[in-house]
């Protein structure tokens, strides 16, 4: 196992300054490297005003500050990449430029370097062919805001060696990070589970089964921080489109986007950076997703069970542990603890109830839940479901 001891960002944007940010807070060296002089300075803007907040909020002196950028550098040659022992890509969400960038990297750094992704979604298989040393290559894929978000998904593809993911799952480790380690697969683990209850959501009100504002308060009575139609308005309605692209390409009818996602997009409401999405936070006009009429008769377990679903189907293609899947789902979404995660929260509800429920609401369910329930494992009430119970 290699250690890390200066790692190259690409890209300044918003997620390549929050990863910065957390890496020097840490106590690394890193430098973030961007198309021009003007995107570079933006991107070091962005992380001394992300240490500017934490000075704020008492939480580190000007001092430290100081300290911590001093370990921050910008550029714009990718010759700065030649003594770093890893860097993480964070340009757009786009395979054919993300591909070129890995080509650059693999030329541009030791051979020994480990060049990982902070694709949300796309394949990194294909990016680590293209760098030449697919070996060295795995998904970091953070969470907005970087700084912030404890988790992490490391993602290895099929080529990726073991000192690699080794290396990368104790650099983690060393920024004070939560590594999950996640299966190859479309969407990886939390964002291939949020879109089935964000798209549960959304159809929900679009069949004038409950209002909005019934579903987010229902869902934050219920435990998490903020409601779907908030969540999806605060990271971007383009952003979960192309996840919802993704998905959809890789898992079929099950993962159809809602329609009402690409109207919004077509209508240039993109959330909350463009001042409208589901709700406007502008001048701009609500949305009409559906009738609007609150019925008084929405219940979480709408939004949960096809979560719980696409968990179980991540748990029959081994894409993560029963244990990972519940730490990333509270970790990266903030599932409330209280209920240990989805997966123990199924085993509670019963897993008979989540399939029948589930085939009520004409979602096909996964194998492995009929299976379960087949062999009377129906979760806590049996002392065994997902987990055992003593
Ligand atoms: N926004 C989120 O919430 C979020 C969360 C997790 C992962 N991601 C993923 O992180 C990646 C970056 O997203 P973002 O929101 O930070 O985007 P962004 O648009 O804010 O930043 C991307 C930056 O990359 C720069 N760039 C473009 N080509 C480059 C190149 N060849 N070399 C170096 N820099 C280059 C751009 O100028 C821009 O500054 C995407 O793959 C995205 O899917 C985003």
């Amino acid at each position: 196992m290699a250690y890390i001891y200066k790692v190259g960002i690409a890209g300044a944007g918003l997620m390549g300054s929050g990863i910065a940010q957390a890496v020097s807070a840490a106590g690394l060296p890193v430098v973030v490297r961007d198309v021009s002089g003007e995107l570079v300075q933006r991107g070091l803007q962005a992380i001394r005003k992300g240490f500017e907040g934490r000075v704020k909020k008492g939480k580190m002196t000007a001092e430290q500050l100081e300290q911590k950028m001093a370990l921050v550098s910008g550029s714009t040659s990718l010759a700065d990449f030649s003594d770093a022992d890893l860097v993480i890509e964070a340009v757009p969400e786009d395979l054919a430029l993300k591909k070129r960038v890995f080509a650059e990297l693999g030329a541009a750094t030791p051979s020994s370097a480990i060049l990982a992704s902070n694709t949300s979604a796309l394949p990194i298989s294909a990016m680590s062919e293209a760098s030449g040393r697919p070996d060295r290559v795995l998904g970091l894929h953070f969470f907005h805001p970087a700084p912030v978000m404890k988790l992490v998904e490391v993602i290895p593809t099929v080529r990726t060696s073991q000192d690699t993911l080794d290396t990368a799952v104790s650099f983690v480790e060393g920024i004070r990070k939560l590594p999950v380690r996640v299966r190859e697969c479309a969407g990886f683990l939390v964002n291939r589970l949020l879109m089935p209850y964000v798209g549960e959501a959304i159809r929900g009100v679009e069949s004038g089964a409950a209002s909005k504002k019934e579903v987010d308060e229902a869902m934050v009575a219920f435990g998490m921080p903020v409601g779907p139609f908030l969540l999806v308005d605060t990271l971007g309605l383009d952003v979960c489109t192309k996840v919802a692209v993704v998905l959809e390409h890789a898992y079929g009818e099950r993962a159809k986007p809602p329609a009402s996602l690409k109207k919004l997009v077509d209508q240039g409401r993109l959330g909350m950076k463009s001042g409208a999405g589901f709700y406007s936070y502008s001048e701009a006009p609500e949305f009409a997703v559906g009738p609007e009429a609150p019925q008084g008769t929405f219940r979480p377990e709408r939004l949960l069970f096809p979560m719980v679903n696409e968990a179980a189907f991540c748990l029959e293609e081994q894409v993560a542990s029963p244990g990972d899947i519940d730490l990333a789902m509270m970790a990266g979404t903030g599932f409330p603890q209280r209920t240990q995660g989805p997966l123990h929260y199924a085993d509670s509800e019963g897993l008979d109830v989540v399939l029948s429920k589930l085939k009520e609401a004409g979602h096909a369910p996964c194998p492995l839940l009929e299976r379960k329930v087949a062999a009377g494992e129906l979760g806590v009430k049996t002392k065994r479901g997902f987990f055992e119970y003593t």
